[in-house]
C-alpha cells in the first residue's frame, strides 16, 4: 500500500514524524529514531542559545505527559558543528524546528539552511495578537528558500485566523498543536509538583489532548486549503487515520513514545495499512479530508438497542447511565422514557452489545 504523502513538494515515505522534543535532540538520538522507520524527522528546536532546562523536567501518566522542557539544551554552534552534519546521510527529508523572536529566527536560519528541507518555527507564544508571530513567519520566508512551517499554540483564540495569518505571511502550511499549559500535576509520593520549574507548572500533551488537536485540525482544514501536520495524543494507527480524515497531511508523534515507550513509533507504521484497509482507504493520500463535511445539529433522540448474544450483564450501562434509564438483572431493560439519547452507555459498553444511539 502506498504510504507515501507529499507536502510542499517533499516526499515522505509515510506520514508519521517525531514531534520536536527530546527524542530527536542530537544526532544519536534523530538516527535511532529515523531507524524505526519514520517518515521524516523533525528536531528538537533549536534556539539562538542553549536552553537552561530545569529538572526534573518530564513526567507522565498512561493519559498524559508534563514537561517542563524549554527548547534544545545545546546551541546552535553545537548542532551545526557536529550534530547536524552527522545526520546528513540519513536519508529522510529533515524539518528543523527553530524559535522564536524574529531576531532569533533571522539569526539561526542562514546557519542552518544547508540541512534544512524545511524549517518549522516553534512558539511558546499565548498572547491574543497574532501579528508578531505573522511577522517572524515574513522574515524568514524571506530569508530562506526552504518551505516553512508554524506551529500552532492551542491558546491561539481562533486557530483559522491564525493559520491564515501565517500561511498569507508566506508559511507553506501549519503544524497544530503544540502542548498546553500552563498545567500543574500532584505527584502523591511528593505531595506536590515534581517538576523543577519555577512553581512546578509545566505544558500537557498525551492521549487526553487528542480531542483538542482533531479539533484545532478540522477547523482549521474545513476553513482553508493548507497543508497541516497534525500533531497531539496520538498513541497508535487508529489516531493516525482519524487525524488524516480530519486532513491532515501527516502527523508529529512524541508523547505516546514516552509513555509506551519509543518502539511506538515502529508499531504504528507496522499497523498503519491494516488501520487504513479497516476503514476502506487504499493509500494514505485517500484518507486524507474525508470527515470534513460540516453537519447540522441533530436534536432526534435514540434509545440503546442491546445485544443480548454480546451483552456480558457487566451493568456498566446501569451504573454510568446520567439519566438513571438502564436496569441491568437478568437482562437489560431501557426506560425509553427516561432514556436521554445521549450516548454515552453505547461509547463505554466494553463489548460492543449496545447499539443504535450514537449511528
Ligand atoms: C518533553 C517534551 C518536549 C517538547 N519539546 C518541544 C520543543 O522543543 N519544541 C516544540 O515545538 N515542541 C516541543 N514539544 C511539544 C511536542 O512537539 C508536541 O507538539 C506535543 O507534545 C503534542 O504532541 P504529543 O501529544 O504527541 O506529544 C515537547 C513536548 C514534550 C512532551
Amino acid at each position: 500500500m502506498d504510504l507515501s504523502i507529499e507536502i510542499a513538494g517533499i516526499r515522505f515515505k509515510n506520514p508519521l514524524l517525531p514531534a520536536a522534543g527530546p527524542l530527536t535532540g542530537d544526532d544519536s538520538k534523530i538516527e535511532y529514531i529515523a531507524s524505526l522507520g519514520v517518515g521524516g524527522i523533525v528536531t528538537k528546536t533549536i534556539s539562538s542559545k542553549p536552553a537552561k532546562v530545569p529538572r526534573p523536567c518530564i513526567v507522565a501518566t498512561r493519559d498524559y505527559v508534563i514537561n517542563a522542557e524549554l527548547w534544545s539544551e545545546y546551541g546552535p554552534e553545537r548542532w551545526i558543528d557536529e550534530f547536524l552534519p552527522k545526520i546528513r546521510d540519513i536519508k529522510l527529508p529533515k524539518i528543523i524546528s527553530i524559535g522564536y523572536t524574529r531576531e532569533q529566527i533571522e539569526w539561526l536560519i542562514p546557519g542552518l539552511e544547508d540541512f534544512a528541507d524545511a524549517f518549522e518555527i516553534s512558539t511558546h507564544y499565548v498572547g491574543k495578537d497574532i501579528a508578531p508571530i505573522a511577522e517572524v513567519v515574513n522574515v524568514a520566508t524571506k530569508i530562506t528558500k526552504r518551505p516553512v512551517f508554524m506551529k500552532l499554540s492551542p491558546h491561539m483564540p481562533d486557530p483559522v485566523e491564525f493559520a491564515r495569518a501565517v500561511t498569507d505571511a508566506g508559511a507553506a502550511g501549519v503544524v497544530a498543536i503544540n502542548s498546553l499549559g500552563p498545567v500543574y500535576h500532584i505527584e502523591s509520593k511528593v505531595g506536590r509538583s515534581p517538576l523543577g520549574s519555577k512553581d512546578g507548572y509545566g505544558w500537557i500533551s498525551g492521549p487526553v489532548i487528542k480531542p483538542v488537536a482533531l479539533s484545532i485540525v478540522r477547523r482549521i482544514k474545513q476553513a482553508l486549503d493548507i497543508p497541516v501536520i497534525g500533531v497531539g495524543g496520538i498513541k497508535d494507527a487508529d489516531d493516525v487515520v482519524d487525524f488524516l480524515e480530519v486532513g491532515a497531511s501527516a502527523v508529529g508523534m512524541l508523547s505516546s513514545a514516552l509513555i509506551f515507550g519509543k518502539e511506538q513509533y515502529k508499531r504504528i507504521i507496522n499497523g498503519l495499512e491494516d488501520a487504513l484497509r479497516r476503514r476502506g482507504y487504499s493509500s494514505v493520500k485517500d484518507a486524507i479530508g474525508n470527515k470534513l463535511s460540516k453537519e447540522e445539529a441533530k436534536y432526534e433522540v435514540r434509545n440503546p438497542v442491546i445485544d443480548m448474544e454480546k451483552c456480558t450483564l457487566c451493568k456498566l450501562c446501569e451504573y454510568v447511565c446520567p439519566y438513571f434509564a438502564i436496569r441491568v438483572s437478568d437482562h437489560v431493560e431501557v426506560n425509553s422514557d427516561a432514556c436521554f439519547g445521549c450516548g454515552l452507555c453505547e461509547s463505554r459498553c466494553p463489548t460492543g452489545a449496545i447499539s443504535g444511539v450514537l449511528v
